[in-house]
């Protein structure tokens, strides 16, 4: 039984379909997925903080609003995707109980505090422009409902990543400090950027597999060479320097040539030592003990309103909702 099942399911993969909740799929298919949508879910939940903080601080009431709208996406982001999680049979709450006890990750980049203005468009312009090209081969990801929900989230991350880029040209155009504070910003978030695609290739043991089960469609060096070739022009239009005194053309590959990353930088953020991981979880441990009566408020609305029209005339009585 299992064979034909197990046959049914390779075949899907390679024939490039789409592997749906209901099918049949191997173990670790499944707790690999499970873990690569939880910790995206927790990375757009988690990066609302450091851009969340400048919204009572925004200069006018146009970037408030930009600001909101922006916070806004990354929380439905995570919503969508932990309904993806869902539908493997993982439990939200257990989910957020293991992001808050730490046994499952996020993004090390929201692990940087932000110190300017400058850093929400840098933000933008870098982190969500990195989270594109990491993000848009994810649209053809072999798990159904994953690459449905990335279709629209990139469709936001590309939005996302203009206001940004529009936020620097601003600043670009403006006073001598606000340039000094647009290169402070791209100082401080070009390498954490970089490393937002882990680790080198070579020290990636899972991604053969991943890219076999079509989970992954290019490997960390690549997307991350992507990311350097499309941002160095528009760093150049912005007429910000980037901080690499080895980035430079060349001309035989038709790419950028980089500096080393610091890797023991991104080991030690993934570790949890990065300059803000205690205050991040924190934070998120505060928001779910106080949205607790938001969730069973919910959860009591849904009971009742389940037993249906002849159960408590919770639709006529206009209290539930
Ligand atoms: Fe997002
Ligand atoms: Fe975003």
């Amino acid at each position: 039984m299992t064979d034909t099942l197990e046959q049914h399911f390779d075949a899907t993969i390679e024939h490039d379909r789409r592997i749906e909740p209901r099918d049949w799929m191997p173990d670790a298919y499944r707790n690999t997925m499970i873990r690569q949508i939880a910790q995206h879910a927790h990375s757009e939940i988690i990066g609302m903080q450091p851009e969340g903080t400048w919204i009572t601080r925004a200069p006018s009431l146009r970037r408030k609003a930009i600001l909101l709208a922006k916070v806004q996406d990354e929380a439905g982001h995570g919503m969508y995707l932990y309904s993806a999680a869902e539908t493997l049979g993982a439990d939200r709450t257990d989910l957020t109980e293991r992001l808050i006890a730490g046994r499952q990750k996020y993004s090390s980049i929201f692990n940087y505090p932000t110190l300017t203005y400058a850093d929400v468009g840098v933000i933008g312009w870098l982190v969500d422009g990195a989270a594109i090209c990491n993000q848009v081969p994810l649209c053809r990801s072999s798990y159904g409902p994953y690459a449905r929900a990335m279709v629209r989230i990139c469709k936001e991350e590309s939005f996302h990543q203009r206001q940004g880029y529009e936020l620097l040209l601003t600043m670009a155009a403006g006073t001598d400090a606000q340039r000094a504070m647009v290169q402070d910003a791209t100082n401080r978030f070009w390498w954490p950027s970089l490393m937002m695609f882990g680790p080198p290739d070579d020290a990636s043991p899972n991604t053969e597999r991943s890219m076999a089960w079509g989970i992954k469609r290019h490997t960390n060096d690549e997307l991350r060479q992507r990311f350097v070739d499309m941002t160095v022009p528009q760093a150049e239009k912005l007429g910000v320097t980037l901080p690499d005194p080895d980035l430079r053309w060349n001309p035989e590959r038709g790419r950028y040539d980089f500096g080393t990353i610091d890797w023991d930088e991104l080991t030690a953020v993934i570790k949890g030592n990065g300059p803000c991981n205690a205050q991040r979880v924190e934070r998120r441990r505060q928001a779910h003990e106080e949205g607790a009566w938001v969730r069973e408020a919910a959860a009591a609305h849904a009971r009742k309103a389940a037993l249906g029209a002849d159960g408590d005339r919770v639709h006529g009585g206009g209290a539930g909702s």
